[in-house]
């Protein structure tokens, strides 16, 4: 029995042989409109893991359907089951870590919300990593014999294999479909790399491999993809473009921030909306010089705030109020890293630093105070 008043180190804890009772295995899933999932899913999970200790953390981003509403209902009646709500904030990788995070079990497991995995594969996972402790992961893959990628369109399944390819490519990751969203490890791998994980997008798996600092120990086991019964798959083009960064993320982010590069990409693009805007204005219109360049500056401005907000900050995207709060908040920045730009390349050209030189030093330095104003003040980033 345990005296509500004795305070416990976690020294203690650690060494007092109290009944094992906490779940020994945790499935995480990430939810994004799947109301009418959840009680199927846990159905179906609770039937695979009879005898196992278990529970399943729905990680859901407020979604519109009131899938939260749904599971805290269903954990009122089901000690297996938790719900943990995320506000103003998207995206699946990130959920699972939240999620991952949030357990104490020794075996975590990621399974989609739309039953298009296959749940009864997880005792077999969990016997496989029980059974090997060098083993630090098993995955369902369906593209080894056995598994398969069920009914998917021609072109999704193009789709996949280029992303599949790219990323053993680029990652040199050795797994026949690291781009799964179905897998089980050991919680001992996120001691070590917790921190290093990139939580961009919806690729979980590639992350936790990308991001181990010894090559993971794995085990692949087939299944086939089902087909999805209700909602909608949150699959779209930012999705990919989230592949992109993480992929980018992986391979250069030790030097440069990935969301620098996104957004330095999305600033060249400004150029040309600067120059596109700027010879219609006086071209077509006939608008005088000044007027032409305030009003193609202005676009191109807000042209770049705009795809900044979709793309490099999809995660915390500024919405209604707050989206015009921001727009001016960019619009000043970027007025002081023109200025800062300005000024760092004709010092420099004073100095006497040949021409082009001294304007891409100004570029850099204007664009480095330009992301590191607009991350924290425009989009408030940590
Ligand atoms: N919390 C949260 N936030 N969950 C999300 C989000 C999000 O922004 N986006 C999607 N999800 C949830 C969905 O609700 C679903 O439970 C799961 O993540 C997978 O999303 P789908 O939209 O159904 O993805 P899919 O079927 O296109 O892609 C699946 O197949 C890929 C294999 O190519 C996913 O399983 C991927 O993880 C997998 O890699
Ligand atoms: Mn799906």
């Amino acid at each position: 029995m345990i005296n509500k008043m004795t305070v416990f180190s976690p020294k203690a804890v650690a060494s007092n042989n109290y009944n094992l009772e906490g779940p020994e295995l945790t499935i995480v899933v990430p939810t994004f409109n799947e109301a009418d999932n959840v009680i199927p899913l846990y159905e179906k999970l609770a039937d695979a893991l009879h005898d196992i200790r278990w529970e399943v953390v729905f990680v859901d981003d407020n979604s519109p359907d009131g899938t939260s509403s749904c599971v805290k209902a269903l954990a009122q009646r089901n000690v297996h089951a938790r719900c943990l709500r995320r506000i103003g904030r998207r995206g699946l990788s990130s959920a699972c870590i939240e999620g991952f995070l949030s357990s104490s079990s020794p075996y975590l497991a990621v399974i989609d919300g739309d039953l298009q995995h296959d749940e009864r594969l997880l005792p077999k996972m969990l016997e496989a990593l029980r059974s090997d402790e060098a083993l630090d992961i098993v995955v369902g893959s369906r593209y080894i014999s056995g598994g398969g990628i069920g009914k998917w369109q021609q072109s999704r399944a193009l789709m996949s294999r280029l992303a599949t390819r790219l990323s053993q490519m680029i990652l040199h990751v050795d797994l026949s479909d690291p781009m799964s969203g179905f897998f089980m490890f050991r919680s001992r791998i996120l001691d070590k790399e917790a921190d290093k994980l990139s939580g961009i997008g919806f690729k979980i798996l590639l992350d936790l491999f990308a991001s181990a600092p010894e090559p993971l120990k794995f085990l692949e086991i087939p299944y086939e993809f089902r087909t999805r019964q209700h909602g909608e798959s949150k699959m779209d083009c930012q999705v990919m473009w989230n592949y992109l960064l993480l992929l980018g993320d992986k391979a250069v982010g030790h030097y440069v921030p990935i969301r620098f590069l996104s957004f330095s990409l999305v600033g060249s693009i400004g150029v040309f909306v600067d120059i596109s805007c700027f010879e219609l204005m006086t071209a077509a219109i006939k608008l005088n010089f000044l007027t032409a360049r305030i009003v193609a500056v202005f676009v191109a401005m807000t042209s770049n705030f705009l795809i900044n907000n979709l793309f490099t900050y999809r995660d915390c995207r500024l919405k209604g109020w707050k989206a015009l709060r921001g727009w001016l908040s960019f619009c000043l920045s970027c007025f002081v890293g023109a200025l800062s730009n300005a000024g760092v390349s004709s010092y420099l050209y004073d100095k006497g630093l040949a021409p082009l030189l001294a304007v891409c030093c100004g570029i850099v330095v204007g664009a480095i105070l330009n992301y590191t104003v607009t991350s924290q003040y425009t989009w408030k980033t940590r």
